[in-house]
């Protein structure tokens, strides 16, 4: 049998640089030799794609240096290539963009493609997809850079029906990067102008009525997808912020989250009516606020690339589903075949 040749991209030009070289080299480390032939390009902060030898020191390194060839000569590096993995997030890699040079280049692409990428990405677009699904959300508005510069009033007065505290976060980051919370008025000024500083959209969120538990799904396969079983993420933190995320030992993992049946079978079930009706491939995890005094579970967000490293939340679910590792990451280079 003639082995499956898989082009790997890590790095990338977001908060989280670090997290997708370490997830790739989990898959490099993975895949099985006997069946996937596995070459793997490192994209720097600036954009730019590094070739093998210079990818190979930034693995072992864990980041990218400067330099490399820009983005748009680089579609011909995967060329050659059965399959290409981007183990790519946030702008730039999660958003649809690399899809789709891979989708111009005639690559098949683990993942999602240019729709269900970019949709996700966008917090906005995202709610407005969901909502349009009946699908449950706390209360949010948009507000352009646009407007909060030429209208802030009328910004502020839509934002103020919300109440306090609100979430504002920019449309199209990730990572928690950017985003606070905003107890009062001031807070808010100080919060959007942070949020304008990232990105020219920005969603303001009603806080859910308490701190909310976070659990979440992983989402596996194409047009029939299937739902691993309920986790949950617990951390003594405010609120899940970059902080809490990257910083080792601050946040626990609970698979399967204790939760009432009835509830983890609701998340499940929601978790695959969003992944379809966002039009997700291949993998997601989608992420819920679960409040438990009420019983109301929010969707918060769909991650089409999470973390991929072998603690990462999305494996070790599979993993409660009895999918281990190796097969999880060979089935999802099968489902990028799949579909083309
Ligand atoms: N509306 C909200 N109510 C309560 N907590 C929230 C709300 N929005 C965000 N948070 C907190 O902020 C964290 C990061 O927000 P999220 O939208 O998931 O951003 P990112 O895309 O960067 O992961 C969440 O995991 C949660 O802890
Ligand atoms: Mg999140």
């Amino acid at each position: 049998m003639e082995k499956t040749r898989v082009l790997v991209l890590a790095g990338g030009q977001s908060g989280e640089h670090e997290v997708s070289i370490n997830s790739a080299k989990s898959v490099l480390q993975a895949l099985p030799k006997d069946r996937f032939e596995v070459t793997s390009v490192v994209i720097s902060r600036e954009g730019r794609w590094l070739a093998e030898p210079e990818s190979q020191r930034a693995l072992e390194r864990g980041s990218a240096p400067s330099g490399g060839e820009l983005v748009l000569h680089q579609a011909q590096v995967a060329e050659g290539y059965d399959v290409v993995f981007p183990i790519l997030h946030g702008p730039n890699g999660e958003d649809g963009t690399v899809q789709g040079l891979l989708k111009l280049a005639g690559i098949p692409c683990v993942g999602s493609s240019v729709l269900g990428s970019a949709v996700c990405m966008d917090k906005v677009m995202a709610k407005a997809v969901l909502a349009a699904h009946g699908i449950p959300q706390v209360a949010y508005q948009l507000v352009t850079r646009a407007e909060f510069t030429s209208t802030p009033e009328d910004a502020i007065k839509r934002i103020n029906t919300l109440g306090f505290p609100v979430f504002v976060k920019p449309a199209n980051l990730g990572s928690s990067v950017g985003i606070s919370k905003a107890k009062n008025d001031a807070e808010l000024h100080a919060a959007l102008r942070l949020a304008f500083e990232l990105d020219r959209r920005v969603i303001v969120e009603a806080a859910t009525s308490e701190k909310p538990r976070e659990i979440e799904v992983g989402i596996l396969g194409n047009d029939h997808p299937q739902a691993s079983p309920v986790g949950e993420l617990t951390f003594d933190s405010e609120f899940y912020d970059y902080e809490t995320k990257y910083s080792a030992g601050r946040a626990e993992m609970h698979i399967p989250a204790n939760l009432p049946p009835a509830i983890a079978g609701r998340a499940r079930a929601m978790a695959i009516e969003a992944s379809k009706a966002l039009d997700c491939a291949g993998l997601a995890r989608v992420d819920f606020f679960y409040i438990d005094s009420t019983g109301e579970i929010f969707l918060n967000e769909v991650n089409t690339m999470p973390g991929f490293t072998k603690t990462s939340m999305y494996p070790a679910l599979w993993g409660a589903a009895g999918v281990g590792y190796a097969d999880l990451v060979s089935r999802l280079v099968e489902l990028a075949q799949e579909r083309r």
